[in-house]
Order: C-alpha cells, then structure tokens, then sequence
C-alpha cells in the first residue's frame, strides 16, 4: 500500500498523505488540499469525511462489527455492567475489582441534584416533553458548577464534573419522568447499583414501597451497554463541534442530547412504537405499510429501519430483539405490537426495495417495546437512549480535548448571488417569498 493518494486538478498533480487505522482503514488526508490546491471537498451529509482519529469505538457497517476499546459489544453485553462499559469508554480499560469499586463509589456520591434544580421543573407545564427537559438540565449543570466553565481546568475538576454528570444523570431522568406524572420526585437511594437506583427513583411511589425487578435491572443494563457509544455519529459529533469551540462538558453534551432527539436518530424509538400502534389500529396490515414506506410520493419511512453505516445488520438490533422475546416473557407481557413488528421486518427483508437499500432493523427497531414491558411512556425512550449513550460523549468530549484538537468549522461550497449592487428600500419589487 502506497503512502500517498494523487490528485489532479487542471492537469496538476498533488500528493496527499493516507492515514491508516488500527484496523487497516483507509484515509486520505485532506487537511492541506485547499493550501495546495485552492480546492476544498464536498461531502454533503459527511457521508465519506472522516472528522477525526478516535481510540474509542471501531465499527464496520458491512460486516456488523462493533467494538469499544477492542471489546465485541456482544460479549459487553453479556457479561459487563453498565458501569463498566463506562468505566472503559472513559478510561480506556476494563478496570478491575477495586478500580470498579472507587469508580461507582465517586459517582454515588454525586447523585443528589442541588434543590434549586427542581425550581426549573417548576416552570415547565406538565406534558412538555421530556427531551426539552433533558436538554435544559443538562446544558444547566454549569450553573450550578460554574467552575465547570473555565476550559483549563486541572484534571480534578475536569474528573469531578464527569463524576457529577454521570452520577445525576439518572436522578434527572427519573425526575423529568415523575414531572411528566406530576408526582413527587423520588431521592436517590446511593447503596443501590446505578441501574436500580434509577429504576427506583422512576417507578417508586412516594407513599408505596417498590420492588425492584431483577429481570427490568438485567435488561435495561443491557439496553444501556447497546447504547453507550457508536464513534461519529451525529449526536457525537456535536458533542465533539460544541466541545472543540472550547465550550464546557455540559454545554457541549446538552448539544448532543438536542441533537439526538431528531427521530431520524435517537427519536426513532418513539416514532418506532407509534407506528406499531398505527399500523395495530390500522388492522395490522404490514405490506400496506411496507409500501407506503417505499412510495417516493409518501414522506412515511419505515421507523428503526436502515442506518448510515450498518449495510449487513445493526448488532445491536440482533441483541435486543432476543432481548426483547425474553424480557416479554420473563415479565409475562404479551405486547402485540412485537408480533407486528417481527411481521414488518420479516417481510421488508425479503423486499427488493430493502434487500437492494441494504436496509436493516436498527437499535431503535425493537427497544422501545422493552422500555414499554418496564412501564416508561413512550415520550421517555430518547431520554433512555441518552441515558446510555453519555459515557460514550464524555468519553468523545475527553478524547477532543485530550487530543488538543483546533476549531471544528467546516467549509462550503457557496452556490448564491455573486456581487450585485444595493437597491433603495423604495425601487425594490416584491421578493419571491
Ligand atoms: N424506510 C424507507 N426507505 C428508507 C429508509 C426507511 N427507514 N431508510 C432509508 N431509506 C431509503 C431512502 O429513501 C433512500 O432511497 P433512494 O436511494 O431510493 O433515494 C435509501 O434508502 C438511502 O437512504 P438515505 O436516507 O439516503 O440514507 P442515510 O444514510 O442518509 O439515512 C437513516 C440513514 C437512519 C437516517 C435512514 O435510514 C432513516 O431515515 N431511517 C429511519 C429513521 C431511523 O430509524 N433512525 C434511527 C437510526 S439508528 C439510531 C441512531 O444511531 O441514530
């Protein structure tokens, strides 16, 4: 393999650097392209730019690979915590049995959000959703924690603000769910796991005691690890934007929850189970939906399905559909919205129009019906997606400034008016729109 790509532009040649990964993929640096050439690239929708060199997570679309730190995300799934997963996406490594302790001890001792905290639910009418809220608690943990603003920051403080996120996250969440009830808030509980405290401060009452179900902590543990990192994906990457203006960990995360609200990302799980019930109220007719999907003149897309990178299929949709038959049937719910949704992706994979598409089941295909077996309302799935996917942004958020990474400010192709000259507000006819 050469070390060098050629490009000619008006019969000049130049020569551009090829970075090559730990996994043998191919990278043309352009970095120098315009300086040499006066050229840039355009790749609308950054489907073919690489943003930057990243130790965290390797993905291969085509073959359905995905590994944090060198680990399959099927063997994370089945033998780690949540926490672990955390622990090696921010850290590097698995950590062993004392390193695992000190971490989950750190962190719960942050749980408590401070009181004034609750005075922004305060200010929301019930029935806003949730997302909003967790975009707004999150991006105002630097309030709270002003010393967080400050970009250079000794690694305690840079090491305590991780500690306060990932430890009030689920507090947050938990209180966002119980403002959605307009039930009182549930404190955190610090000798339970991560995944039980949460699970007990969303579903405990405030007058009843709550059992914690060792099938829903199992699960959505699970649910949690399948999210916690995908490298560069558009929610990570503005993290990563937000972070590289030198803009604090709070701020730079609340951008990514915004920015994984969309349902063409991490909103598909909600969209997900309203189409089922569409489809269920409709008569459970799924070739009728499957051809609304592929008619070009209908804006409806089949939810959950296809994705930018997975070509072959979504390991982790593989994991939660067995996930999904075993939780249902451990917790003795028959969901029939499951039945419809094995139909629809039984029949969209023998389509041509999914078959030549390369389009898949996708993480968010059949979560959302797990989160329902646990009894959250469907307005909360995103908030569980982020839930699981903040070690991954912290970790990317670290990596940036780790990396001392400059600026993130792409360039354009500019297609508009080239020079004209000012017209008097009085001569000017009435614009197009
Ligand atoms: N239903 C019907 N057609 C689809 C779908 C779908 N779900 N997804 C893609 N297509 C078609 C699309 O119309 C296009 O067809 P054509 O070539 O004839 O124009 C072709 O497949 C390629 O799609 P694309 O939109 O160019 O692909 P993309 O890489 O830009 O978009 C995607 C990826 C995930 C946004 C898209 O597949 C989609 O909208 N899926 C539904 C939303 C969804 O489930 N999102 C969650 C993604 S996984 C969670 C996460 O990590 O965010």
């Amino acid at each position: 393999m050469t070390s060098t790509a050629k490009i000619v532009i008006e019969n000049q040649e130049t020569e551009l650097p090829i970075i090559i990964g730990s996994e043998k993929e191919i990278g043309i640096d352009i970095s120098d392209l315009r300086s040499k050439t006066g050229a840039i690239t355009l790749d609308i929708g950054y489907k073919n730019t690489g943003a930057t060199k990243s130790d965290i997570t390797y993905l291969d679309g085509e073959l359905g690979i995905l590994r944090h730190r060198g680990y399959a995300i099927e063997e994370l799934a089945e033998n780690a915590t949540f926490l672990e997963v955390a622990y090696l996406l921010i850290k590097g490594e698995l950590p062993n049995i004392a390193q695992l302790s000190e971490f989950e001890t750190n962190i719960s001792r942050h749980t408590i959000v401070n009181e004034d905290m609750k005075n922004i639910f305060n200010a929301w009418p019930t029935g806003s959703h949730p997302m909003g809220q967790l975009i707004a608690m999150i991006s105002s943990l630097s309030s709270f924690y002003p010393e967080s603003i400050e970009p250079n920051q000794s690694e305690d403080v840079k090491e305590l603000n991780v500690y306060r996120l990932l430890a009030k996250m689920p507090t947050i969440c938990s209180m966002i769910y119980k403002k959605g009830l307009g039930h009182p808030f549930i404190y955190p509980k610090n000798k339970l796991d991560y995944v039980s405290n949460f699970l007990n401060m969303s579903f405990k009452h405030v007058t009843e005691d709550y059992a914690i179900d060792p099938v829903m902590v199992d699960a959505l543990n699970k649910l949690l690890i399948l999210h916690a990192d995908h490298e560069q994906n558009c929610s990570a990457s503005t993290v990563r934007l937000v972070c590289s203006s030198n803009a604090n960990l709070y701020a730079s995360i609340g951008a990514g929850v915004a920015a994984l609200w969309g349902p063409l990302h991490g909103g598909a799980n909600q969209e997900v189970i309203e189409m089922l019930e569409k489809i269920k109220a409709d008569g459970g007719d799924v070739t009728k939906w499957i051809d609304k999907a592929k008619d070009k003149n209908d804006p409806f897309r089949l939810m959950g399905f296809g994705h930018r990178v997975y070509k072959n299929f979504d390991p982790r949709a593989k994991i939660i559909k067995k996930a999904c038959d075993e939780v249902l049937n451990k917790l003795g719910i028959n969901d029939p919205t499951l039945e419809i949704a094995k139909k629809l992706e039984e029949t969209a994979l023998k389509d041509s129009y999914f078959i030549e598409r390369k389009l898949f089941p996708n993480v968010d295909f059949y979560s959302g019906i797990i989160y329902r077996a646990m009894g959250f309302p469907v307005e909360m799935f995103t908030v569980l997606f982020a839930l699981g996917r903040l070690p991954g942004w912290i970790a990317q958020f670290n990596e940036m400034r780790m990396q001392k990474q400059p600026i993130g400010r792409p360039r354009q192709i500019y297609s508009g008016y080239t020079l004209r000259p000012f017209v008097k507000r009085g001569d000017r006819k009435a614009s197009a729109k």
